[in-house]
C-alpha cells in the first residue's frame, strides 16, 4: 500500500462514519416520527433504502455498528391508528444473495444441514410489494393484517376486501377449519401509471413508485379510497392451518392456493406458461439461468420485481434447517441490482444543448444502483423539478429508468431540509455566456437564444465529430471545449483546417474544469490542471479529420446539427436530394413532397439552409472535400419488403444490427424499435427477448435470419396463421 492508497482509504473510512452516523439519525428520527407522533414524512420505500444503505455499510465495516443503530431493532411496532394484530407465527422476512457465490455459499449450507448431496428448489418471482396475512375461518375471509414488526401488525380486513383478486371465500372441498394464507399485495405497473396521472390532474403529488402508491393505498383508514386503487395480492404461502392437512411441498402448496382460488404468481396473459411459473429446479445452474432469464424479461412483466425466491421445496425440510434470527435457512432471495437508491442532490446545474436549451441536471452524492455508480442523473424540465419539488440538498430517490438513462424520481425526504431550501428555478441567465434566457411560454423549454453562446458550439463540434455523425475518433467533448476556448475553430468546418495549425494543436490545454460540466474531475488533484493535447492524440485527432472526409451524405446531415433531423430524417433527405448541394437548394414545399418528412422538418430544414451563416458552413465543408453524393440506387418498387415495417431483434449472424436496419430501409421497408400490431415481420436472432415475446402476443410474423435473408432478396416467407410460432422448437422449450 502506498502513503497516498492509506491516505485515500482513511479519508474514504471518515466519509464513510460519516455518512453511516448521518443514516442513523435519519432513522431514528423517522421511527420517532412514524411510530410515537403517527406521521410519515418519507416513503416507504425511501425508508427501506435508507436503510438498507445503512445495514450495507455495517456490513462492511462492522466498527461503525453502533447499538443505537435501527439496524439493531427487529422490526418496530405499527402505527397506532389501525387495530393492531398478532401474528400467532411470526411473518419472517428473507435472506438475500446477489451473486452466484452466495448463491452457491447458501445452498452448500442448506445441503451441509440437511446432509443430502441434492435438493429441489422451487423458484418464484419477488413481488416488490407489502406482505399480508390473510386468515380463513371455514373458507371464508375474516381477517387481513400487515406484516408490521413481524410479530404484530396492522388490521387491514376493510380494505384487503376491495382487493378482487384476495377470494372472500376459498373455493373447493377440504378447505381447512382455520388457515392463514400469506402472500404480497402489489400495484401492477399500467395501472399505477395511470393512477399517478389522475392524482396529478387532481393537483396531488405522483407517487414515486408502485410500491409506496400499494403502501399509501393498503394504509387508508377509509376502505373507499384503497378501492380506487386496483391492488392485486400473488399468495405464496401459509402461516398457521388447523383442521387440514398441510401440504408435503413448496410446490404442492402453491398448487393447493391456486385450487382454493388464490392468485399465483403466474405467467401473465401472453406469456408462455414456462417462462414464468414457478419452477422446480435441482441443480445451481438451472436456479443461475431461471434468474438470468427472469432478469431480462422483467421489463415486460406486468408488475415489479426485484429478484427471485428460491426455496427449498420440501416442508420438513423447513422444520429441520429453521432460522436465524428472522431469516429462514430454507429459503433466499436472489435479488437484482437495486434500480432505486436514495442519495444526497447535491446541486442542480444546468446544461446548454446543442441549440440552445437549457437542460437542469442532478450532480448527486455518487450511489449504486441497477449495477453501476451513478454520480449524475437528468431532472427532464423546470416545471418537473417544481411538480415533484426536487431541491439542491434533498434526499432524493435515484432510479434508473428501463434500465438505462438514471433520473431522479422525487424527494426521499422532504423535510430535512434547511431553512434555506427553496423551489427550484432556471437560472434567468444562460449559465454559460449569461445573456437572459428565453422562457416559451408554449414549450417545456427554457432557453438560451444566443446564437454566439459558446456552449451551444461546443456541442455541436462535439456532435459533428460523434460516432453517429462523421466519427473523428479523439475529438469528444474535452478537445471540442479547447478547441474553441483556444479559437482554433470557429465553425464546424474549421475543423478540416487543423492540419495547417498541428503546431497550436500540439499545445491545445485541456483543462479538467472545462471538460467537466459539473461532473466531478477524474481525480482531486487533477482538478483544474492542465494538460496538453500532445503530439500523438493531435495526429490520431488530424487522421480522424481526414478519414470523415469520406463519410456518407447522411452522416454529414446528421453532423449539421439542424433541429429535428436525426439519422431517420437524414437517410431520407440524402436519398432524395442526393448532395450538399442539392439540399442546399431545395425549399420547403420541394422538401414537404418528400414522403416521410412532415411540414415542420420541412421548415426547419429550409430555415436552417436560409441562414447565410449555415450555408456558409456548408459551402466551406465542400471546399474542403466534404461533399459526398448519395448514390443509392432507388429502391425497387415493387419489393415485397416495400412499405413494410421490420422490427429486428436478438444477435444476427450476418448482420449488425445497423446493417440488418439499413438493409431494409435500402428497399423501401421501415424498421422501428419495438413491435406493435402495425409491425409486418420481427426478425429474431439468437437469444431474441421480449420483443419476440411481444410479437408472440400481438400475433405478428417472427421469421429467422434465413427468412429474412430470402425476403430481403425479395421473398416473402410462407404465411404463418397469426400467433402460432414459426419455429416449432419454440413451443418445447
Ligand atoms: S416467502 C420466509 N415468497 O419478500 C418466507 N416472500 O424480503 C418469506 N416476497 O417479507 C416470504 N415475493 O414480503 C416469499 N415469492 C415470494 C415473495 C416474497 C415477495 C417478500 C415478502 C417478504 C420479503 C422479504
Amino acid at each position: 500500500m502506498t502513503a497516498s492508497d492509506s491516505t485515500h482509504s482513511r479519508l474514504t473510512f471518515d466519509l464513510v462514519k460519516e455518512r453511516a452516523s448521518r443514516l442513523r439519525a435519519e432513522l431514528n428520527r423517522h421511527n420517532h416520527l412514524y411510530y410515537v407522533l403517527s406521521r410519515q414524512e418519507i416513503a416507504d420505500e425511501a425508508y427501506d433504502a435508507l436503510m438498507a444503505e445503512l445495514r450495507a455499510v455495517e456490513e462492511q465495516y462492522p466498527q461503525l455498528r453502533a447499538p443505537d443503530s435501527p439496524t439493531q431493532r427487529v422490526g418496530a411496532p405499527p402505527s397506532p391508528e389501525f387495530k393492531e394484530v398478532a401474528h400467532p407465527v411470526p411473518l419472517l422476512s428473507l435472506s438475500n444473495v446477489f451473486t452466484g457465490e452466495d448463491l452457491a455459499a447458501w445452498h452448500t449450507r442448506v445441503l451441509g444441514q440437511l446432509g443430502v448431496a441434492q435438493v429441489d428448489m422451487t423458484c418464484e418471482l419477488k413481488i416488490d410489494g407489502l406482505a399480508l396475512a390473510v386468515t380463513y375461518e371455514d373458507g371464508v375471509l375474516v381477517r387481513a393484517a400487515t406484516r408490521g414488526d413481524g410479530s404484530r401488525g396492522e388490521d387491514v380486513t376493510a380494505n384487503i376486501r376491495t382487493i378482487r383478486s384476495v377470494p372472500l371465500r376459498l373455493l373447493g372441498d377440504g378447505v381447512p377449519r382455520l388457515i392463514e394464507l400469506r402472500g404480497e399485495v402489489y400495484f401492477p405497473k399500467a395501472p399505477f401509471e395511470r393512477f399517478n396521472d389522475i392524482r396529478e390532474a387532481a393537483g396531488l403529488p405522483r407517487y414515486v413508485n408502485a410500491r409506496n402508491a400499494a403502501s399509501g393505498a393498503l394504509r387508508q383508514l377509509d376502505s373507499r379510497e384503497t378501492a380506487r386503487a386496483p391492488l392485486e395480492m400473488f399468495f405464496y404461502a401459509i402461516g398457521r392451518l388447523e383442521g387440514g392437512q398441510m401440504p408435503a411441498t413448496q410446490w404442492e402448496l402453491l398448487s393447493k392456493l391456486r385450487k382454493w382460488g388464490c392468485k399465483v404468481c403466474s405467467a401473465p396473459d401472453g406469456h408462455e406458461a414456462a417462462e414464468w411459473v414457478p419452477v422446480r429446479l435441482r441443480s445451481l445452474d438451472e436456479v443461475a439461468r431461471f434468474h438470468e432469464s427472469v432478469k431480462s424479461r422483467r421489463d415486460a412483466l406486468p408488475f415489479g420485481i426485484d429478484g427471485i425466491v428460491i426455496k427449498v421445496d420440501r416442508l420438513d425440510h423447513h422444520d429441520r434447517l429453521g432460522f436465524v434470527g428472522r431469516e429462514p435457512r430454507w429459503a433466499t432471495a436472489y435479488k437484482f441490482p437495486a434500480e432505486q437508491a436514495v442519495t444526497l442532490l447535491r446541486r442542480i446545474s444546468v446544461n446548454v444543448g446543442r441549440t440552445g436549451s437549457l437542460s437542469p441536471f442532478a450532480e448527486l452524492e455518487p450511489v449504486f444502483v441497477g449495477g453501476v455508480t451513478i454520480s449524475q442523473a437528468t431532472l427532464h424540465n423546470e416545471g418537473d423539478i417544481q411538480r415533484k419539488d426536487i431541491r439542491e440538498g434533498d434526499l432524493v430517490i435515484v432510479q434508473r429508468a428501463g434500465d438505462v438513462i438514471p433520473q431522479v424520481a422525487g424527494p426521499a425526504s422532504a423535510n430535512v431540509r434547511s431553512a434555506e431550501s427553496r423551489p427550484y428555478r432556471i437560472p434567468d441567465d444562460c449559465p454559460r455566456c449569461g445573456q437572459a434566457v428565453f422562457r416559451d411560454p408554449d414549450e417545456a423549454v427554457v432557453r438560451c437564444v444566443n446564437a454566439r453562446c459558446p456552449a451551444q458550439f461546443e456541442r455541436l463540434l462535439e456532435h459533428f465529430a460523434s460516432r453517429g455523425a462523421m466519427d473523428i475518433e479523439g475529438l469528444g467533448e474535452r478537445v471540442a471545449i479547447a478547441l474553441i476556448a483556444a479559437q482554433l475553430v470557429s465553425d464546424v468546418a474549421d475543423v478540416y483546417a487543423l492540419q495547417e495549425k498541428r503546431e497550436q494543436l500540439v499545445e491545445l490545454n485541456l483543462t479538467d474544469e472545462a471538460a467537466t460540466d459539473g461532473e466531478p474531475p477524474v481525480s482531486s488533484e487533477g482538478a483544474g490542471q492542465k494538460r496538453r493535447l500532445g503530439e500523438k492524440r493531435a495526429d490520431k485527432i488530424l487522421a480522424g479529420v481526414e478519414t470523415s472526409k469520406k463519410r456518407p451524405l447522411d452522416r454529414v446531415i446528421i453532423g449539421l446539427g439542424i433541429p429535428h433531423i436525426g439519422s431517420e430524417n437524414a437517410v431520407l433527405l440524402a436519398r432524395n436530394f442526393k448532395s450538399l448541394q442539392g439540399l442546399g437548394a431545395v425549399t420547403s414545399e420541394q422538401l414537404d413532397e418528400v414522403e416521410g418528412i412532415g411540414p415542420e422538418i420541412a421548415r426547419s430544414v429550409a430555415a436552417w439552409f436560409a441562414n447565410s451563416e449555415n450555408s456558409d458552413v456548408v459551402r466551406k465543408l465542400r471546399v474542403a472535400g466534404v461533399d459526398p453524393h448519395d448514390e443509392t440506387p432507388e429502391p425497387p418498387a415493387d419489393h415485397p419488403i416495400r412499405g413494410r415495417t421490420v422490427v429486428v431483434t436478438g444477435a444476427l449472424q450476418g448482420f449488425s444490427r445497423q446493417q440488418a436496419q439499413d438493409a431494409v430501409k435500402s428497399r423501401g421497408g421501415k424498421t422501428a424499435g419495438s413491435v406493435s400490431k402495425k409491425t409486418d415481420f420481427v426478425v429474431a436472432g439468437a437469444e431474441a427477448g421480449s420483443k419476440a415475446d411481444d410479437a408472440k402476443r400481438l400475433g405478428v410474423r417472427i421469421i429467422t435470419e434465413a427468412e429474412f435473408v430470402r425476403l430481403l432478396d425479395g421473398e416473402l416467407p410462407d404465411p404463418v396463421p397469426s400467433g402460432a410460432p414459426s419455429d416449432p422448437g419454440e413451443e418445447t422449450r
